[in-house]
C-alpha cells in the first residue's frame, strides 16, 4: 500500500498477508478489550455511511453497532432513496459522500460499481457483499475458527455448495492465511476460470471438485451457504443442482470428529443445511454473526487509522 494512500477494504486478495494479520489480531484486541475501548470512544465524530442497494441484517446491524459502541455515527442509506436511484454516476456519488463522512460501507452487487466508488472516494470504502465477494464475512469466519480451535494456518476448512461471492473470500483467506481449502461444487456451477487461475498463480492450497463426500473428508471446518444469493435467477434449477451438496448428519460425520460448522446466514433450513447440523453441538453460526460485529470494528479501526491506540 502506498503510503498516505486512502484505506479501502474490498477484497482480501487486494491486502498482504501480513496487513491481514495485523488486522485479525486487531480485531481480536478490540474484542477482548471491549468494555475499555468503547469508554474511550475512539471512533467520536466519525461518521460512517452505510449504502445498501440489497437486504442485509447482520451486515447492516454490525457496522451500526460497531460504530456506536466506539463511540461514532452511521447514515443508512438505500441506492433507491438516493439521487444514485435517478441516474447521478457512482463516481461522483462517490466524491460528494467523501465531502461529508469519514467512510463508506457498500453492499451493491455490481463488484464494478464498488471499484469505482473505490476509485473516486477520497475517504476509506468497505465491500459490504457484492456479487463477487464477501470479505468482511470472512474475517469474521477466521476470527471464529480461531476462537475455537487455535491457528488456521495449516488447518483444513471444506466448502460444499454454489461457487458464490462468500467462497471467493475464503479462496482469498485460504491464500492469505495459509490453510487449506477443499471445494465441492456442482459442474453447472464452478468457480470461475479467473478465480481457479489465481489459485494456480498464488500457489494457495485450493483444490476445486464436485464431490462433497471427498471435499469434507477430515476437514476441521465445513462450511456452505445459500443455494439461491441476491440476485440470482433460476432457483428452481439451482436447488436441483445443489442438492447433493447439503450439509446433514451424515456428511459432517465424514469430517474430523472436532470439525466446525459455519454458515454465513441467513441459512435455508432443509436445504443447504439440516437443523440438526445447524443446531448441533459442531455449529458456531451464531459465534460468526456475533464475530461480524468484532472484525468489523478491526476494519473500522485500519481504514480510520489513528482511530484506535
Ligand atoms: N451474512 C450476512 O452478510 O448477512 P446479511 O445479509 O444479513 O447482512
Ligand atoms: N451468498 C449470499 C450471502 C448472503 C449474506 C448472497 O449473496 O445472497
Amino acid at each position: 500500500m502506498n503510503p498516505g494512500a486512502v484505506k479501502h477494504f474490498l477484497d482480501l486478495d487486494q491486502l498482504p498477508a501480513g496487513e491481514l494479520r495485523a488486522l485479525m489480531e486487531l480485531s481480536k484486541d478490540l474484542k477482548s478489550r471491549r468494555r475499555e475501548v468503547a469508554l474511550e470512544k475512539p471512533f467520536a465524530g466519525k461518521v460512517l455511511a452505510m449504502v445498501f442497494d440489497q437486504p442485509s441484517t447482520r451486515t447492516r446491524i454490525s457496522f451500526d453497532v460497531a460504530m456506536r459502541q466506539l463511540g461514532g455515527d452511521t447514515i443508512m442509506l438505500t441506492g433507491a432513496e438516493m439521487q444514485l436511484g435517478r441516474g447521478e454516476t457512482i463516481a461522483d456519488t462517490a466524491r460528494v459522500l467523501s465531502r461529508y463522512v469519514d467512510a463508506i460501507m457498500i453492499r451493491i452487487l455490481d463488484h464494478a460499481a464498488l471499484a469505482e466508488l473505490a476509485e473516486h472516494a477520497t475517504v476509506p470504502v468497505i465491500n459490504g457483499l457484492t456479487r463477487d465477494s464477501h470479505p468482511c464475512q470472512v474475517m469474521a469466519d477466521v476470527l471464529t475458527f480461531e476462537e475455537h480451535r487455535g491457528p488456521i494456518t495449516g488447518r483444513t476448512v471444506a466448502w460444499t455448495g454454489d461457487a458464490n461471492n462468500v467462497l471467493v473470500s475464503w479462496v482469498h483467506a485460504a491464500q492469505r492465511f495459509d490453510f487449506a481449502l477443499n471445494v465441492a461444487t456442482p459442474p453447472e456451477l464452478s468457480p470461475r476460470p479467473a478465480l481457479v487461475n489465481w489459485v494456480r498463480e498464488t500457489g494457495a492450497k485450493v483444490s476445486f471438485g464436485h464431490a462433497a463426500e471427498a471435499a469434507v473428508e477430515g476437514a476441521d471446518c465445513v462450511v456452505t451457504d445459500t443455494w439461491v444469493s441476491m440476485g440470482d435467477a433460476e432457483a428452481e434449477r439451482r436447488h436441483n443442482l445443489l442438492k447433493p451438496y447439503q450439509v446433514n448428519g451424515a456428511l459432517m460425520r465424514r469430517a474430523a470428529k472436532d470439525a466446525l460448522f459455519m454458515h454465513c446466514l441467513p441459512a435455508h433450513r432443509g436445504e443447504e443445511v439440516t437443523d440438526e447440523v445447524m443446531d448441533g453441538p459442531q455449529s458456531v453460526v451464531f459465534d460468526e454473526a456475533e464475530n461480524r460485529l468484532h472484525a468489523q470494528k478491526g476494519i473500522l479501526a485500519w481504514c480510520l487509522e489513528g482511530a484506535v491506540a
